[in-house]
């Protein structure tokens, strides 16, 4: 049987073209991608930038050239995965906790591809997983505290630290907040001193190509 996280990763190759600078993100998905690229006839022809410690092992493993964000001048374009995409291709990500580096690694790319399996597409951001926030350890008790007070119900990661350093706090909205602004709720998190990067990433005008029922299509 296919595995669709396959097929739709192998989708995204297209959009790759010898020379090119290539952000890779992570995930279950991603790695699919990184795994197809890597045996590809491109893997020889690209450099690669990646978004997780874990993504620049795998990256090595499969032959390709794994440099830093620091040592490039542009990023012509990134391939990641996402755990929901709304109607405005706003994403929430960071279920695999890589999200701080994988807000950067977008902002500096040229072309932005999301690849997903259709349950990932939802009415609204936060209805399906909670919004992940990669936290300094310092205050996060303090921060926590302050999240709640907002309206948002939130849980320390357990067992889990970023390739920062930094702890991440899992966030579920109530539905007040889940019909409100995207943008606003946003700004009110990043606002909190400690708080490094959310999982919202609003505006970054991705290409999304989704999986179903055997068939990649781009979502619009
Ligand atoms: C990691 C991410 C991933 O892209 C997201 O969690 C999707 O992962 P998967 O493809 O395994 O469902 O944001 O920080």
């Amino acid at each position: 049987m296919e595995n669709p996280k396959e097929v739709v990763a192998k989708s995204a190759l297209k959009y790759i073209s010898p020379g090119d600078v290539v952000g890779l993100g992570t995930g279950t998905t991603a790695s699919e991608f990184i795994k197809a690229l890597g045996a590809s006839q491109l893997a020889q022809k690209v450099t690669c930038i990646p978004t997780s410690m874990e993504t620049e092992v795998l990256g090595k493993t499969v032959g390709l050239n794994m440099v830093s964000i620091n040592d490039i001048e542009k990023i012509d374009v990134t391939v990641d995965g996402a755990d929901e995409v709304d109607q405005n291709r706003n994403l929430l990500k960071g279920g695999g906790g890589a999200l701080t580096r994988e807000k950067i690694v977008a902002h500096y790319s040229k072309k932005y591809i999301i690849i997903v399996t259709e349950e990932k597409l939802v009415q609204s951001i936060g209805s399906r997983m909670p919004i992940p926030i990669e936290v300094l350890p310092f205050s996060y008790v303090q921060i926590i505290r302050e999240l709640n007070l907002m309206g948002l119900s939130c849980q320390l990661r357990s067992n889990f630290i970023t390739d920062n350093g930094n702890y991440i706090i899992d966030c579920r909205l109530n539905q007040k907040l889940l019909k409100g602004s995207l943008q606003e709720i946003n700004n009110a998190i990043k606002i909190i001193p400690g708080v490094i990067e959310t999982g919202i990433f609003i505006n970054f005008n991705p290409v999304v190509l989704y999986y179903k029922d055997g068939i990649v299509s781009e979502f619009k």
